[in-house]
């Protein structure tokens, strides 16, 4: 059953005074699409939000019905993804693509796999809060040179670059939904015992060789700000591996508290004299996705190959068209 179907402590009239909501909600849909649709005959939009009248509807039901957060829906919407991606990987939602990428480094900081003075590599073509995390927790970036196909990162400069730094981790980025060349930079990862980390923010749905973009790394993260692929207002994915990062991070994401632990952990052996819920064993940040984002998110997962597969083929419309232009291609 879908969980817009059960029933709600409020009786019967606030149910139907929510499908009236859901009615309002679409014809107020239709009104704007046909703006929009009149606009696009004279403009192209660089980007424009994907949220529909299923998403709106219910983000409105989780506020209505009192669920604010971490509850079913984040849970909900946490597993959806870990489908999505095959299974592989746990995942934990956050509030948005940069607290992503900082929950991934505060994890493989606290730890141990990466310790202050580690240099990481990072593609030059890179976003801001790629960097600024490694910076926060004094690793050292070293800016690897981007290829001019794809402007990911270029092979021939990152085997420069191990030789010179001996880095011990790749913070790579799939670019504006391209996907890194996955073959030579996880046999080269693997050759030189470094740490991949999968910024996946720009390409939610890539593919590499039939896997998605973020099923390479030992963390990968991804966004779901409006102008990605899903939007869920604002937001984010961690994706982990290793079950024994995934339990630090969910600590890191809610102030470091470890309450959310089955009460017969080992952590809670250790201080016999604190209340488990108030022990803070990780330095923590408060990064959650709220109820009703989570609530948007499922919805949009529900239609995310659909928005893949209308990029791409704007993406060969505009390939096609600028073809003809030698001094491009
Ligand atoms: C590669 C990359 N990583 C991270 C982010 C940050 O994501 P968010 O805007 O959801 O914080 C962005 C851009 O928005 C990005 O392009």
């Amino acid at each position: 059953m879908n969980y817009l179907d059960q029933q709600s402590e409020f009786g019967d009239k606030f149910e139907s005074s929510l499908k009236n909501l859901e009615k309002s909600i679409k014809d107020i849909y239709k009104i704007r699409n046909k703006y929009e649709a009149s606009i696009e005959e004279s403009s192209i939009r660089l980007h424009s939000s994907t949220l529909d009248y299923k998403s709106t509807y219910a983000c409105l039901n989780a506020i209505l019905k009192n669920k604010i957060t971490m509850g079913e829906l984040v849970k909900i919407y946490e597993k959806d993804y870990e489908e999505y991606l095959k299974g592989s990987y746990s995942v934990l939602s956050c509030n948005s693509g940069s607290s992503a990428n900082l929950l991934a480094i505060s994890t493989l900081i606290q730890s141990k796999k990466l310790e202050k003075g580690d240099k990481i590599i990072v593609p030059a073509l890179s976003w801001s809060t790629t960097i600024f995390p490694l910076v926060q927790y004094g690793l050292v970036p070293v800016f690897c040179d981007c290829n001019d196909l794809d402007f990911n990162i270029s092979i021939k400069n990152f085997r420069n670059l191990i030789e010179e730094h001996h880095p011990k981790g790749l913070m790579i980025i799939h670019t504006y939904g391209c996907p890194a060349d996955m073959d030579s930079i996880c046999s080269i990862c693997k050759e030189n015992n470094m740490v991949l980390i999968e910024d996946t923010c720009e390409s939610m749905g890539a593919e590499w060789d039939g896997l998605k973009a973020g099923t390479f790394g030992e963390i990968s993260t991804f966004s779901s700000y409006y102008s990605h692929h899903i939007c869920t207002l604002e937001g984010g994915l961690t994706c982990f591996k290793n079950n024994s990062d995934f339990k630090i991070a969910e600590s890191v994401r809610s102030h470091g508290w470890v309450r959310h632990l089955n009460k017969n952990d080992e952590i809670f052996k250790l201080y016999p004299l604190l209340d488990p819920s108030f022990l803070f064993n990780y330095i923590g940040y408060n990064l959650r996705l709220s109820e009703p984002q989570a609530a948007i998110g499922i919805n949009q997962l529900q239609l995310l190959d659909s928005f893949v597969e209308k990029r791409s083929k704007s993406a060969s419309l505009y390939t096609n068209f600028f073809s003809k232009y030698q001094i491009i291609f």
